[in-house]
């Protein structure tokens, strides 16, 4: 059995890919194999203008395979090529939508934290479990964790193990919209939808823009939300979206 699930151009949705985790019997648990799968098909979509990475009504993720890594060493961690398919996972310029059902922990929260917004099922369970098997988030859980609630909050959640509740993750800020689970999928096609029919020029970079305000200070990050406008103005899209407006019509944005 494969441990994705890919669809590109999922249904009659136009330019959405859709990626499902595929591995029931772990709860969709994440090995290394799982991780390559999924960077590799995002690297090798180029027509596609946003992305719904999602798992089953159980299990978005239930973290890093505990199964593989029992009896890792320190060097096999650190020669894994894992902190690199994260890395790359970060360069993907088009949108990337987490649609969460049932558990998203570990390593599971923080693919869908990887993600560029998420959106969870009313029955989701979020966290950051490490610390009840002896060891420590280790792809992004400390640090995204607090840049989204604080770290009083991500003390809180980090150092008991304690879950998350699907309103709570919402008035945490973790989660962008949380709607009945049973519709998670037709919601999260609406957004991704919506996201599509944008210009995919000015998507990646109000993606880009967004994701740096967490590397750089204000003055900075300032400096490259001007850059980025003014880029714009070097796209056929830019054109196309003022153009549209004038006319009164919609737009036909080609990403370009
Ligand atoms: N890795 C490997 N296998 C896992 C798994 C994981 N992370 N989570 C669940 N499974 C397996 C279970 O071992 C079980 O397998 P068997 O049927 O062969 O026994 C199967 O999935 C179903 O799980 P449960 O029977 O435990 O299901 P449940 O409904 O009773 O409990 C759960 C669900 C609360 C999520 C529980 O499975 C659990 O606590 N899982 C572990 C969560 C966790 O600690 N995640 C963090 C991993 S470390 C990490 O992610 C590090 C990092 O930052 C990179």
């Amino acid at each position: 059995m494969s441990n994705i699930i890919v669809t590109p151009s999922y249904r009659d949705h136009r330019g959405i890919g859709l990626i499902q985790l595929n591995r029931p019997n772990v709860l969709n648990a994440l090995n290394t194999e799982t991780l390559v799968d999924i960077v590799e098909t995002l690297e090798s979509w180029s027509d596609i203008r946003a992305v719904i990475i999602t798992g089953s009504d159980k299990a978005f993720s239930a973290g890093a395979d505990i199964k593989k890594m029992a009896e890792a060493s320190a060097m096999d961690q650190l020669l894994d090529q894992r902190e690199k398919l994260w890395k790359r996972f970060s360069m993907i310029r088009y949108p990337i939508i987490a649609a969460v059902n049932g558990f998203c922990l570990g390593g599971g929260h923080e693919l869908a934290m990887s993600c560029d917004l998420i959106i969870a099922g009313d029955k989701a369970k979020f966290g950051q479990p490490e610390i009840n098997i002896g060891t420590v988030p280790g792809a992004g859980g400390t640090q995204r964790f607090t840049k989204a609630m604080g770290k009083s909050k991500a003390m809180y959640y980090a150092l008991t193990g304690e879950m998350i509740n699907a309103a709570e993750a919402r008035e945490l800020g973790l989660v962008a919209k949380v709607v009945p689970a049973s519709t998670l999928m037709q919601e999260t096609f609406v957004v991704a939808k919506r996201i599509a029919s944008k210009s995919p020029v000015a998507s990646s970079l109000i993606k880009e823009s967004i994701n740096q305000s967490f590397e750089m200070s204000l003055s900075q990050g300032l400096m490259l939300e001007r850059r980025n406008f003014y880029l714009t103005f070097a796209s056929d899209d830019q054109k196309e979206g003022m153009n549209a407006f004038l006319e009164k019509r919609t737009p036909d944005y080609k990403g370009n």
